[in-house]
């Protein structure tokens, strides 16, 4: 593939898709030098692919972004699009589009001479066309005409997001784009995104609270955490082998089980024991020694309700949720505090104060060192 490393110049071509690669990047903001706010991202996006970075609010996400588009000085480490360093670059000179939320539009212009304002500057060609194609597929006809200060949050949204599709760029970042859209916009432009970024090839990274749309968006999700990346992979990779308990918790709804249990080794895999005398699970963990206390995770979706008491956890049924699709059982087990959740089919339904037995395939059930987090395998 043949790579450039100036922005393009016209504005109706597609860009061509450049790898955005971050080194050792930190960032130490001044007068906070205890917690720096990024410790050290490492993150290889290929070229064209769309990264959704999650994790909890003040884990550094925007930090990253900034950093990437030049809006941030970088405290140390390496940001390179293609071969190009370019975390020493004045941002202009980066060719990122930025679709920031706090990303100004300039109040006395209307809405389409703020998209086309940025790219009669460069005297791009086929300006107006790329303009009409992407605010029509954005939904925005209607708001062309009219200036920011008349806009509602969801379509100022819109237009920060349509600016910086305009301008084509070989890297995208967007920090939350749709947070302000109601739900049936809020879809249906996620698809139009989706299926811009395909067809023009712009390296994505999309910051989102959402798991639904960071799964339905994403090729490869970073989970982030206290200034790190804690996992990078598939949205499969990360859901069915997660790589410590953060992530494990972080990722998927209804949120995973974590009960504390007790590591039997038997015949080279660990079974662990659950409660006071309330049953076990096994599993496929082989690096484990006999008699350490773990924490288990299972996700809800992977527990069956049995009523074979030899083969699980036994519960105590306390809570039933009908939810159309499937039903949700909450259980209580002797001698833990927290309780576990199981997903069980649409047609079962179970009675509170019900006595059943939790099971789960071995490979489906995660364990984590109690101290660190780390999973256990
Ligand atoms: N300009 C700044 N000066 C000092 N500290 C900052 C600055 N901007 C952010 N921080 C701190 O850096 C850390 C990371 O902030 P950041 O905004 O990157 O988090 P985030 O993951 O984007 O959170 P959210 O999900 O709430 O947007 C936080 O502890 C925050 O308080
Ligand atoms: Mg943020």
């Amino acid at each position: 593939m043949t790579t450039r490393s100036r922005t393009r110049d016209t504005a109706d071509t597609a860009s061509v898709a450049q790898s955005l690669t971050l080194t050792d990047l930190v960032k130490v903001y001044h007068g906070r030098e205890d917690v720096p706010a990024v410790k050290g991202i490492n993150l290889a996006i290929e070229p064209g692919e769309l990264v959704a970075l999650l994790g909890p609010s003040g884990c550094g996400k925007t930090t990253t972004l900034r950093m990437i588009a030049g809006l941030e000085t970088v405290t140390s480490g390496s940001i390179r699009i293609g071969d190009r360093e370019i975390s020493q670059l004045p941002a202009a000179k980066r060719g990122i589009g930025v679709g920031f939320e706090s990303y100004a539009l300039y109040p006395p212009m209307s809405v389409r001479e703020n998209l086309l304002y940025g790219l009669k500057a460069r005297k791009a060609k086929g300006a107006e066309e790329r303009v009409a194609s992407i605010s029509r597929r954005l939904e925005m006809d209607d708001m062309l005409e009219l200036r920011p200060a008349g806009l509602s949050s969801g379509q100022k949204q819109r237009v920060a997001l349509a600016r910086a599709l305009v301008r084509n760029p070989p890297v995208l970042l967007l920090d939350e784009p749709l947070s302000h859209l109601d739900a049936s916009a809020r879809q249906r432009v996620r698809r139009e995104l989706k299926v811009l970024q395909r067809e023009f090839g712009y390296t994505t990274i999309v910051v989102t609270h959402d798991q639904v749309e960071a799964l339905s968006l994403a090729d490869r999700l970073a989970v982030m955490d206290a200034g790190v990346v804690q996992q990078f992979g598939t949205p499969d990779e990360v859901f069915d082998d997660p790589a410590n308990l953060f992530v494990a918790q972080f990722v998927g709804e209804p949120q995973i089980n974590v009960l504390r249990g007790v590591a039997r080794v038997r015949d080279g895999r660990a079974h662990v024991e659950i409660g006071a005398n309330a049953g076990g699970l096994d599993t496929t963990v082989t690096g484990v020694a006999d008699g350490t206390r773990v924490s288990v995770g299972i996700r809800p979706q992977d527990c069956a309700l049995s009523t074979d008491t030899r083969a699980g956890v036994r519960a105590t049924v306390a809570y039933f949720e009908h939810l159309l699709e499937f039903g949700l059982a909450t259980g209580t087990v002797a001698g833990l505090e927290e309780g576990i959740v199981v997903q069980t089919p649409a047609a079962d339904h179970y009675e509170i104060e019900q006595q059943v037995v939790v099971t789960a395939p071995p490979e489906r059930v995660y364990l984590f060192d109690i101290e660190s987090g780390e999973r256990l395998r």
